[in-house]
């Protein structure tokens, strides 16, 4: 269908492409280490999402994940070689999605050479303030902080500073206000992604598991899905835990350029990333006739509400997002008590739409991936 400048497009013929029936055991173990650069809710095995793209799509189609997450479809799209589209209300999935594929621009060295900068720049005055350990924050800090906002109901603690301790709050302001003053424009946002990562560690809701080394632990966020304060919070050190997720970044960035490299030598690789912030029905009608293949994974039970829980990283990045977007999130459960069918009915309906010669509602399930099992 789709056809772009360099590559030769093969109109793929639905009815005869065998659909996967055999279960592709999740590589878990061996995730590629672009995905560990940040967490993210409920993030896909990429091995899985790899095959199918592989079996129903061809190198220069138009690959499709509405409700895309951390970016895993549209990143493995994009480094098969297709034109990926990743669509997500949640500023913060697309951020991460964004900056992983990002990681392609600049060399290894400029990033050796930003992390070396942020370090000149503060690595010092971030390890005093930890030894200070001070009760409150100096008014000198205060310019650098972010809006002091109000937290989702379910939350331990009123406000978003009551989710760190006083020097949590300076060191981290203090590292993003070094990265800021990069020079280089692709390694600040690759800094950026690292310092993000770090903020899921470097907050009260941070707790290690026994018999653990603490820098092993994880948040409730991620666990049991509020802003729970740990009774017994681990406070790692701030510096150090930037720069070992920094250096994630870095070995990231090799093998991001390993696989690229490895693509163009072996063919006319030409991938393509676009990123929307959308709701999918607004979704639908930008995109209607312009994609070959949809693979998604849209929001499921556990009453996961991606953007309250996403506020943490949200607010400090300054993207918020604004009441009509979480009016439009779709969450089984949660306030508004959707069922799993009637998200799903949503999904299924832009999806159609998307396709735009297929009926209302008779989506060829084998353009429509990961869908199959639960929409038809
Ligand atoms: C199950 S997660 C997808 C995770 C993804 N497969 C990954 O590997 O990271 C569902 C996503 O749908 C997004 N979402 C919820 N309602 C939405 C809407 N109305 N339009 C677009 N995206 C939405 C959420 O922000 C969330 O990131």
């Amino acid at each position: 269908m789709s056809a772009r400048k360099g590559i030769c497009c093969v109109d793929m013929d639905y009815s005869v492409i065998k659909p996967i029936e055999t279960p592709i055991p999740a590589d878990r173990q061996g995730a590629r280490r672009h995905y560990g650069v940040h967490p993210y809710f409920t993030r896909r095995p990429f091995n899985v999402v790899r095959r199918y793209i592989e079996r129903y799509t061809s190198a220069g189609d138009t690959v499709l994940d509405p409700f895309g997450g951390s970016g895993v479809t549209a990143i493995e799209a994009y480094l098969a070689g297709r034109n990926a589209i990743h669509n997500d209300l949640n500023p913060l999935a697309n951020f991460i999605a964004q900056g992983i594929v990002n990681l392609e621009q600049g060399t290894v060295r400029d990033l050796k050479t930003a992390l070396g900068e942020v370090r000149a720049s503060c690595q010092k005055r971030v390890e005093a303030i930890h030894t200070e350990n001070p009760s409150f924050i100096d008014e000198k800090f205060k310019p650098l902080l972010p809006p002091n906002i109000r937290l989702p109901r379910t939350s331990d603690v009123e406000f978003y500073f009551d989710l760190f301790t006083p020097r949590q709050l300076i060191s981290l302001a203090l590292i993003k206000q070094a990265i800021g003053q990069l020079e280089d424009a692709s390694a600040r946002n690759a800094m950026l992604v690292a310092w993000s990562a770090t903020l899921a560690k470097l907050n009260k809701t941070f707790l290690s598991a026994e018999g653990r080394a603490a820098s092993r632990g994880g948040s409730s966020i991620f666990s049991i899905y509020r802003y729970k304060v740990a009774k017994k919070p681990v406070e790692l050190p701030p510096w150090q835990t930037f720069e070992e997720r920094a250096q994630n970044i870095i070995a990231a960035k090799v093998e991001i350029d390993r696989i690229v490299t490895f693509q163009i030598a072996n063919g006319a690789w030409n991938g393509g990333f676009s990123v929307y912030q959308n709701d999918i029905d607004a979704l639908a009608s930008k995109l209607r006739n312009k994609t070959d293949y949809i693979f998604t994974d849209p929001p499921y039970g556990g009453h996961i509400s991606y953007l309250d829980l996403s506020t943490l990283w949200n607010n400090w990045l300054g993207e918020l997002p604004d009441q009509e977007a979480c009016d439009q999130e779709l969450i089984v459960g949660g306030e508004k008590d959707h069922s799993r069918g009637t998200v799903h009915t949503a999904a299924k309906r832009q999806h159609s739409r998307v396709f735009a010669d297929a009926q209302e509602g008779k989506v060829d399930v084998r353009r429509v991936s990961a869908l199959e099992y639960c929409l038809f």
